[in-house]
């Protein structure tokens, strides 16, 4: 899978967006180790603070359906009505950060942001959670089933 590709799929993701309250349309694309991709959107609430992030959304669904090792994550975002030269990256949220840090290798897990008409950036896990704290710092770092 590349990242291109993946970059697209978090386009059809972002169809998905439910935002009636920020306009703010996320998708990720999420690309597990067994080759499949799970898709995400944000989720919002009247209430505000049940809002599930795209990533997260992506996340649980794979997890829920049991898929817990990942390569990369391809992440857009953009208000809508947005024409194609007004869009940037959207870079995951501290909250969705750390999601990934109970399930990714930080050194490895690669996070693509992709924005319309500009090349796709890459980042790894650790560059954006320099010192992360996830399960090995609680002697977890056993396989687990
Ligand atoms: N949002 C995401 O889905 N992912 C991000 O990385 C940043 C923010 C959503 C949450 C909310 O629905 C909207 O974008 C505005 O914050």
């Amino acid at each position: 899978m590349d990242y291109q590709k993946l970059v697209e799929l978090a386009y059809e993701a972002q169809e998905k967006a439910y935002t009636p309250y920020s306009k703010f349309q996320v998708g990720a694309a999420l690309l597990g180790k067994s080759g499949k991709v799970y898709l995400g959107c944000n989720i919002e609430n009247a209430a505000y603070t049940p809002t599930n992030c795209a990533e997260r959304t992506a996340f649980f669904k794979a997890v829920s359906e049991g898929e817990k090792e990942f390569v990369a994550i391809a992440i857009v975002g953009n208000q809508q009505d947005v024409g194609p030269d007004e869009c940037s990256f959207c870079a995951p949220c501290g909250v969705c950060r750390q999601v990934m840090m109970e399930f990714c290798d930080p050194d490895t897990f690669q996070v693509v942001l992709g924005a319309r008409g500009q090349d796709y950036i890459v980042y790894t896990l650790r560059e954006l959670l320099p010192l992360g704290f996830g399960p090995a710092d609680l002697n977890m770092n056993k396989k687990v089933d």
